[in-house]
C-alpha cells in the first residue's frame, strides 16, 4: 500500500504544463477514483464533462480566464468539468434539511479524488473556482438541472518541484479533548 500522507503532500496546484498529451485512459481512472466517493444518503450529486478534445480544451481554458488571470490554464490538456445535481436524500432526511445540503461536502469529496488520483498517474491538476458560467453551458450542453461546481485544470506537470505548503499549524485546527 502507499503513503496516502505522502499523496496528500505531493498534491499542489499545477499552472504549469507540459506540451504532452494526458492519455484517454488515464483520465477514465481519475473518474473511477472520484465515482467511489461517499456523500450523503449515498446519493452521488455529481456528473463530470472530462474535456479531451483540443479544439474544446482551448475553449474551456478561455472560460476560466475570467477577471485577466488564470492565463496559464491555456497550456492545460485536459479539463475536468464537475457538475452538481440534484441529490436524493432518504424521505425522513430530506422533511428535515435542504436536497443539496451535504452536496457541497460530497462534490468537494469527488473533485479531491480526482485530483489526488491524477497526482498518482503523474498528472498535475489545479481546480478552478470561477469561471464563465453561460459560454460553458453553451458549448458542454449540460442539462438545466445541473450546474458547473469546478473546472480542474489537467496536463502534465511542468516541473515535479513540490513547494512548501503554507497551512494553518496543527494546533490551530485542530483540538483533542
Ligand atoms: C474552490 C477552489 C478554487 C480555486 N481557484 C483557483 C483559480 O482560479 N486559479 C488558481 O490558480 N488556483 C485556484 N485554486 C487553487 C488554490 O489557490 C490552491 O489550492 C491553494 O492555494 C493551496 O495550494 P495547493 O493546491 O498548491 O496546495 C482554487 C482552489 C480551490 C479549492
Amino acid at each position: 500500500m502507499g503513503d496516502f500522507l505522502e499523496l496528500a503532500g505531493k498534491r499542489q496546484s499545477c499552472r504549469g504544463f507540459l506540451d504532452k498529451p494526458v492519455e484517454h485512459d488515464k483520465l477514465i481512472k481519475c473518474v473511477e477514483a472520484a465515482r467511489l466517493s461517499p456523500s450523503g444518503c449515498n446519493s452521488q450529486p455529481w456528473k463530470v464533462i472530462v474535456v479531451e478534445d483540443p479544439k474544446v480544451v482551448s475553449e474551456v481554458a478561455k472560460c476560466t480566464q475570467l477577471l485577466g488571470i488564470n492565463a496559464y490554464f491555456s497550456a492545460a490538456k485536459a479539463f475536468f468539468v464537475v457538475l452538481e445535481k440534484h441529490a436524493k436524500l432518504m424521505p425522513k432526511i430530506a422533511q428535515l434539511v435542504d436536497s443539496q445540503i451535504f452536496a457541497k461536502g460530497d462534490l468537494g469529496g469527488f473533485a479531491l479524488s480526482l485530483c489526488l488520483e491524477a497526482e498518482t498517474q503523474g498528472l498535475g491538476t489545479c481546480i478552478i473556482g470561477l469561471f464563465d458560467r453561460p459560454v460553458l453551458k453553451e458549448l458542454l450542453k449540460y442539462e438545466d438541472t445541473e450546474s458547473v461546481f469546478l473546472v480542474i485544470a489537467v496536463g502534465y506537470p511542468h516541473s515535479d518541484k513540490v513547494r512548501n505548503k503554507e497551512r494553518k499549524p496543527l494546533e490551530e485546527i485542530c483540538r483533542f479533548v
